[in-house]
């Protein structure tokens, strides 16, 4: 295969992702982490698991950044996972540190890589990895609004007993409690769920979106979701390397957009193979606008304890 993918941090999401990205023949596919034996042992499983999945892609599992080089796409889920009781925001020290060094090694061997990052707090992480990687904004997209407009997708499926595949979710906001699903944007078969279901049915969808990470740490009681968030960043990995223009949900570095300025926040983007390619801008009510400028207020104020 001549596309590359690494995605460095080895555990939940990013064996999740490593895995659909080489069964899908998307790339060839390197996972890079900090433990010993651990990406060897995974990379290999997955490399052995391509012959039945019908996949020419080639997985190599390592510690060492220089098997990384020439990488297409970047996808950094290094870090701490949130355990029960911890919010995203309390990794925030934590994954900082280890997102600037990473950060820096992948610069080093893929200068004209994308980045995905998906590793939390993930705005402000996105905003660590844009700093350093000293990138334009069209190559460091973040992974979370494609994960929570699954989640209601989900919830909205089950509301009105719909395939998923009807459904239309927008959720645009930082990926925390503040985050924004827009009821008035989000369709059953191009239908807004507004005309669909009532208020109070729509009301728990939405709270059960924004809650939708706790939810699964609180079930598994150790660790946090990944099989949605894997599959969330396949579908971006896709969107950029078939060069789809997909508008997705992208954490993205807004200059002006929706008002918003030199912050990273979820946003509707054009996702194709020069990575973002446009920021798509919708119009907002007074108060879908303001509660966006409150879940941009909570990302800035992250933002501002690391410095970035
Ligand atoms: P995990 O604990 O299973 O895996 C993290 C991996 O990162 C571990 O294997 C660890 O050894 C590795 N690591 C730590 N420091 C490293 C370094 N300096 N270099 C390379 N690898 C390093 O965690 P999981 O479940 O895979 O989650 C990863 C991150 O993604 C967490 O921060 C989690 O909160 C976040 N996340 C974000 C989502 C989103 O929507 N943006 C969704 C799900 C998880
Ligand atoms: C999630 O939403 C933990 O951010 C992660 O599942």
């Amino acid at each position: 295969m001549q596309r590359k993918v690494s995605v460095i941090g080895s555990g939940n999401v990013g064996a999740t992702a490593a895995r659909s990205i080489a069964d899908k023949e998307l790339a060839d596919v390197v996972v890079l982490d900090i433990l010993e034996g651990i990406p060897q042992g995974k990379g290999l499983d997955m490399l052995e698991a391509c012959p039945v999945e019908g996949s020419d892609a080639r997985v190599l599992g390592t510690n060492d950044y220089a098997d990384t080089a020439g990488s297409d796409i970047v996808v950094v889920t290094a870090g701490l996972a949130r355990k029960p009781g911890m919010s995203r925001d309390d990794l925030l020290t934590k994954n900082c540190a280890i997102i600037k060094s990473v950060t820096e090694q992948v610069v080093e061997h893929s200068p004209d890589c994308i980045i995905i990052p998906v590793t939390n707090p993930l705005d402000a992480m996105c905003q660590v990895v844009y700093r350093v990687s000293g990138f334009p904004r069209e190559r460091v997209i973040g992974m979370a609004g494609v994960l929570d407009s699954a989640r209601m997708r989900t919830f909205i499926a089950q509301a009105l007993d719909v395939s998923v595949e009807n459904t239309h979710a927008f959720v645009l906001g930082g990926h925390g409690d503040t985050m924004v699903p827009l009821p008035r944007y989000s369709t059953v078969a191009g239908v807004p769920i507004t005309e669909l279901l009532d208020q109070d049915t729509i009301d728990a969808i939405v709270k059960r979106t924004a809650g939708g990470g706790a939810e699964i740490v609180k079930l598994l009681g150790t660790g946090s979701a990944y099989y949605a968030p894997g599959s969330a960043v396949v579908e971006m990995v896709e969107a950029i390397l078939k060069d789809k223009k997909k508008i997705l949900p992208c954490a993205a570095f807004l200059q002006g957009e929706y008002g918003i300025s030199d912050l990273f926040v979820g946003v509707p983007v054009k996702l194709g193979a020069r990575g973002l390619e446009q920021i798509v801008q919708i119009e907002l009510s007074e108060s879908e606008q303001a509660a966006l400028d409150k879940s941009a207020d909570a990302v800035r104020e992250l933002v501002q304890i690391i410095a970035m």
